[in-house]
Formats: structure tokens, C-alpha cells, sequence
């Protein structure tokens, strides 16, 4: 029989975090090894904590017992999940971030972390299949136009997986982190560099 897929979950008492404990569960080719929170439900088993039965596996502060997975599923909000990204790649363990708001040099560090490390990574700020395509074809496109304009529709105020398409595109077009002016119109947000 195949090894089981040895993961982790950071975040874990949070919304997404218990969720994705319910998911690891439900997979016959992986095991919850570890689940770290930070004060909420820390000591809880972290199935219990996800609504579901006990996993043994108690939710715990300490970082150092997401160490010996192979993946951590991370929806600590963003500088901690680079921060635990940070302590987990040169572990060789992949980081699968969820968590939003990671800025351009802490994507940069991490990105030049896995490459000395030859361990790959996932940030999706937004997990829906479109989008996370959206935003790798728009990576992808960004480097043939002189301009990039990013609109997104229905909300009050720009979404993580907006502000990360502009990252991402604007970094590929100018291999860099761009700077642009942010315009924001009720239910209309356009990002526009150029
Ligand atoms: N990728 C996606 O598709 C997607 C979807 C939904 C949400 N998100 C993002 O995922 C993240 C979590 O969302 P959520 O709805 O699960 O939020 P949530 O229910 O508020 O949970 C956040 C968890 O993070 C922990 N936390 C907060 N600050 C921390 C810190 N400085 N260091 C370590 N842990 C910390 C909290 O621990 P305590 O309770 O102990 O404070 C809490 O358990 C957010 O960044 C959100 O934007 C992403």
C-alpha cells in the first residue's frame, strides 16, 4: 500500500482550518498529523474542534508539531502563514497557503526559499478551480501586453484574489511587484498600472 500523505493544518480552530481537517479526514490517501491554532481550542482534539469524531490529534500553538508532515495546509492569516512557511520549507515540507494577505517580499522570500530548497508551494488566496486558473493565465498573459487592467464586479472593496492577480500579473509583465493607484467604485474596483 501507498504512504499516506502526511498533513498538516495551521490555522486549524479558525473557519477554514476546521474545514479543511474535515477534508484531510475524508481522504483515504491522507493523514492529519498535526494541527496548530493559536489561542482558540488549543488542546481540543481537532476533530472534535472540526465537528466531526476524534482524530487524536490535539490542536496545539507549537509549530515545531506541524514539522514532520510532508504538506501544511495554512489559513493563518498571511504573515503568519509566511512566517510558518518560512520554518516548514527548509523542513522540505510544502506550504499550501489559504490564508490571505501575504505581501510581494514575503511571496518573493518564500518563492526563493522553495528554489534553494527544491520544495514546491501553493498560494491560492481564493481556492475555486476558476479562479486560481484566472490568475495563472493571467500571469501567463501578462508578460504580451503593455498594460494591465483588473476589474473585479460585486464588491465594496477589493478581494485578496484581486489584489493577488495584480501581484502575480505585474510581477510576471515587470518581473517585479508593480506599484499602481487603486481606484474603487461602490461595486466596481479596477487596479490599472501602465
Ligand atoms: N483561499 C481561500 O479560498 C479562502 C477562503 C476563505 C478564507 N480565506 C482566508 O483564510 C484565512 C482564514 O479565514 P477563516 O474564515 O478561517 O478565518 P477565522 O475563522 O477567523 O480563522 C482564522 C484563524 O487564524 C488564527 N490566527 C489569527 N491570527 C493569527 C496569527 N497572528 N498567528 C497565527 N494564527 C492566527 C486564528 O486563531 P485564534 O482563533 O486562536 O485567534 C483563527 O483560528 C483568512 O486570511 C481568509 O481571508 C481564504
Amino acid at each position: 500500500m501507498t504512504e499516506k500523505i502526511r498533513v498538516a493544518v495551521a490555522g486549524a480552530a479558525g473557519r477554514m482550518g476546521r474545514a479543511s481537517i474535515r477534508t484531510v479526514a475524508a481522504q483515504p490517501d491522507m493523514v492529519l498529523v498535526a494541527a496548530v491554532g493559536r489561542t482558540a481550542l488549543v488542546g481540543t482534539d481537532a476533530g472534535t474542534a472540526a465537528g466531526m469524531r476524534p482524530l487524536g490529534v490535539a490542536i496545539t500553538s507549537d509549530l515545531e508539531a506541524a514539522l514532520t508532515a510532508d504538506v501544511l495546509v495554512d489559513f493563518s492569516p498571511g504573515p503568519a502563514a509566511a512566517r510558518h512557511a518560512a520554518a516548514a520549507v527548509p523542513a522540505g515540507i510544502s506550504p499550501v497557503i489559504g490564508g490571505t494577505g501575504l505581501s510581494a517580499s514575503e511571496l518573493t522570500d518564500l518563492a526563493g526559499l522553495c528554489e534553494a530548497r527544491g520544495v514546491g508551494a501553493v498560494v491560492a488566496p481564493n481556492f475555486a478551480v476558476g479562479a486560481v486558473l484566472m490568475m495563472e493565465f493571467a500571469r501567463q498573459a501578462a508578460p504580451h501586453f503593455p498594460r494591465v487592467e483588473i476589474i473585479e464586479l460585486m464588491r465594496s472593496s477589493p478581494h485578496a484574489g484581486f489584489h493577488f492577480t495584480f501581484l502575480i500579473s505585474s510581477s510576471a509583465r515587470w518581473r517585479r511587484p508593480a506599484c499602481s493607484r487603486l481606484m474603487n467604485h461602490c461595486s466596481v474596483a479596477r487596479k490599472i498600472t501602465g
